[in-house]
């Protein structure tokens, strides 16, 4: 079994529950991911969904990565914390009218376009405004990324990016126009993708395309692959936290750069996932019929990646050394969904126990709710604790 290296002695005077970031960790996989790319035309834009929170942004922003945002409000956000509006890209399907302006309005570095509407909408807008958007076209690459069927994005029945068939006109439409400047295209299968084969569908797809817009004589400065690097929940301690060596010598191998053009990819989880978890208390430990309920104050409002996704996460009990026992640990909310792990192996737990829920840091805290009323759960940092 695996234990935390957790400042339990410190913990034990804090409300419950609550996000606790190893903001060592979160450097070390910041620096690896530079290390894999320094020397190369490869930018890469940190997803801000996964972890909005503005400790862990101004750690990354000041690390020189850009980000990648899916509303006005992330692009504010990501603003305020440090990112450079020449490194923002805005991608999202129903982007509103505020929310292009406030793109316009910060002169972002691009706007991933998902349909030929919102192209319009961008067209009208900028030549509205007497601005320029720079746009990138987002296309479903039709491409399995074999991972949960709610988290994968790019196959032909998935509501995002622009089918082939509407290519040209978007061409056109492009062309028609003086404030739209075509520099990039983009793309996204999915998240949590382990099968590296996935990635190696999309760049074969990333060729092709090019070659049509080529025939068409367009050529692009940027080529964003999105993200969806997975990372292992079974292992929440190990180093490094996913195998950027690998990821990044695959879109290597298959997409051959020309003079000027860069290679963009849009990571999220396999950034901040390990360096968080989330940290409850032990309300009570309940005797069921066939099992035992290890009863925690975080529910599916703090982490919902468990109810939603039937999500594993390595959970443990940090308060007690004793033998291992059985529980299934569950939340206070009233829904049945409300677990966080099933015959789940701790040692033996009794009220008050701490108990950590690891690989949280992404989609964790941008995903809680105040649903029953609870309270959002807080954040604490290992360098300032
Ligand atoms: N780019 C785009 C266009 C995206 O839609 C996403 C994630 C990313 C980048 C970042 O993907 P990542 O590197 O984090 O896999 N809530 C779910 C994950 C939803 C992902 C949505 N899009 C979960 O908890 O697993």
């Amino acid at each position: 079994m695996i234990k935390g290296q957790f400042p339990v002695e410190k913990f034990h005077s804090l409300e419950t529950p609550f996000y606790y970031y190893d903001m060592d960790l979160l450097r070390r996989t910041l620096m690896a991911i530079r290390k894999e790319i320094e020397g190369k035309n490869y930018i890469v834009h940190y997803a801000l969904k996964a972890n909005a929170n503005p400790r862990i942004l101004r750690e990354i922003a000041s690390c020189g990565f850009g980000a990648d945002c899916v509303s006005g409000n992330e692009i504010l956000r990501a603003l305020e914390c440090g990112f450079p509006a020449s490194r923002i890209a805005f991608a999202g399907v129903g982007k509103t009218d505020k929310e292009i302006r406030i793109g316009l309005d910060n002169d972002i570095f691009c706007f991933n376009v998902e349909s030929l509407p919102e192209l319009e909408a961008i067209e009208e807008l900028a030549s509205g405004g007497g601005r320029n958007a720079r746009i990138a076209l987002r296309i479903n690459p039709n491409v399995d990324a074999h991972t949960h069927r709610y988290i994968t994005t790019g196959m032909e029945e998935n509501k995002f990016g622009l089918n082939e068939a509407d290519l040209p006109k978007a061409l056109d439409m492009i062309a028609g126009s003086n404030h739209l400047q075509l520099i990039g295209m983009h793309f996204h299968i999915g998240s949590q993708i382990t099968d590296m084969s996935s990635f190696e569908d999309l760049c074969v797809k990333v060729v092709e395309l090019e070659e049509w817009f080529s025939r068409q004589g367009v050529s692009f400065d940027v080529i964003n692959v999105g993200g969806g690097l997975g990372i292992n929940y079974h292992h929440p301690n190990h180093c490094p936290v996913a195998d950027f060596e690998a990821y990044f010598r695959l879109f290597g191998k298959y997409l051959k750069l020309r003079e000027g053009q860069s290679l963009h990819f849009e990571l999220g989880r396999s950034l901040v996932a390990q360096c968080g978890s989330l940290i409850a208390r032990t309300t009570y430990v309940k005797e069921g019929v066939s099992k035992k309920f290890l009863i925690t104050d975080a529910g599916m409002t703090d982490l919902i990646r468990p109810a939603l996704y039937q999500a594993f996460h390595h959970i443990e009990n940090i308060s007690s050394d004793d033998e291992y026992e059985t529980y299934d640990v569950v939340g206070p909310v009233c829904e049945s969904s409300d677990v966080f792990g099933e015959g789940v192996s701790l040692n033996r737990a009794k009220r008050g126990d701490l108990i950590a829920i690891r690989s949280a840091g992404a989609y964790g805290e941008t995903m809680a709710s105040m649903y029953n009323c609870r309270a959002l759960p807080g954040a604490y940092f290992s360098d300032t604790l």
